[in-house]
């Protein structure tokens, strides 16, 4: 294992699963299947290329492997530990543009500072961030000044049943959620015509998190790995439960802690339902995810959309 994949593998915030070669990932959850899952565009080759809180890079390296040019990755990038709500830390992205020998570009001042790039982009994606803006109508306008073609808006959306046009959830880490009405008008307004609003069904996703992810029980003395195949660094006193994000050999990676050997923890899997894997056997698993949907749909009042707007000259 070369010295730059040892220090992704003991970087211990990765928050996208982003691949590596030789069948290693970052040890983050947030991973490609989501450029298919939400209608990203698969022609980017020669396009020029905006991504909007682009976090660790997963989008922006994508980008360029399908042949994107120019790439800013765009977020409010700090040197240290980040945290969602106010940033994050631009050190993963940085491991990966060395390891991948990019040339993406990486903007650290997000939305609000698009201005300072100085460009427009035929396609930008804004993905899983507006939920966390509190200046909505700033962060749109910022968009048309950056676009000059197509811009993919996907998230957590209110429902237009709902008697309020933005909502700020109490006990949520997100800040606010929209009705997709309110965005395409905030779009429109800004010289964009709306292509399509499509609802995007995110059962498949949570299923197979539930499904994939164990928990795992670290016990008392778990020893703590700074990489698989290494000697331990510590020794953990006190036991904690937490969810590991990615398994190499007999290693589980454990987020923001580094990495357990599977005899020392405790490992279990969740058991789908009757349900799902009836519908599996079937053939009816998509039956089964708009049931899910619908389920969630009422219980929280929100579901994740994607709009899809073009910037008219
Ligand atoms: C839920 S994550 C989504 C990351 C990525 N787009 C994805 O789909 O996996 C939200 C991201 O938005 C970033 N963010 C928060 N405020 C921002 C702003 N004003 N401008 C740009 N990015 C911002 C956060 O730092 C974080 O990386």
């Amino acid at each position: 294992m070369n010295e730059q994949l040892q220090r992704i593998l003991s970087y211990p915030l990765w928050r996208q699963c982003i691949d590596l070669g030789n069948g290693y990932t970052t040890t983050g959850r947030v991973n490609k299947a989501l450029w298919k899952g939400l209608h990203f565009p698969d022609d980017v080759k020669g396009k020029s290329f905006l991504d909007i809180g682009a976090n660790d890079g997963l989008f922006s390296f994508m980008a360029e492997q399908k042949g994107a040019v120019p790439i800013v990755a765009s977020d409010l990038y700090k040197d240290t530990i980040g945290s969602m709500e106010d940033g994050w830390s631009d050190e993963g992205i940085n491991l990966l543009k060395e390891y991948f020998n990019s040339n993406i570009l990486i903007h650290k001042n997000g939305i609000y500072h698009l201005n300072e790039l100085n460009m427009q982009f035929d396609v930008i994606l804004v993905n899983h961030i507006i939920n966390w803006l509190d200046d909505i109508e700033l962060a749109i306008k910022n968009l048309a000044l950056a676009s000059k073609g197509s811009v993919y808006i996907s998230d957590g959306f209110l429902l237009e049943t709902n008697l309020k046009d933005s909502i700020t959830p109490e006990n949520m880490p997100i800040r606010s959620l929209y009705k997709p009405s309110v965005i395409t008008s905030l779009l429109k307004k800004n010289g964009f015509k709306i292509d399509a609003v499509t609802e995007i069904n995110y059962q498949p996703f949570f299923i197979n998190d539930f499904i994939n992810f164990p928990t795992i029980k670290l016990n008392e003395h778990t020893k703590i790995y700074k990489l698989p195949f290494t000697d331990s660094d510590f020794i953990l006193s006190g036991a904690v439960k937490q969810i590991s994000y990615c398994k190499v050999g007999n290693f589980y990676h454990v987020f923001q802690l580094g990495w357990v050997h599977k005899n020392d923890v405790t490992v279990s899997y969740y058991k789908p339902s009757k349900f799902y894997t009836l519908s599996k056997l079937t053939g009816l698993l998509n039956i089964y995810y708009s049931f899910l949907n619908y389920k969630f749909k009422r219980k929280n009042n929100y579901t994740y959309f994607i709009i899809k707007a073009t910037k008219l000259n």
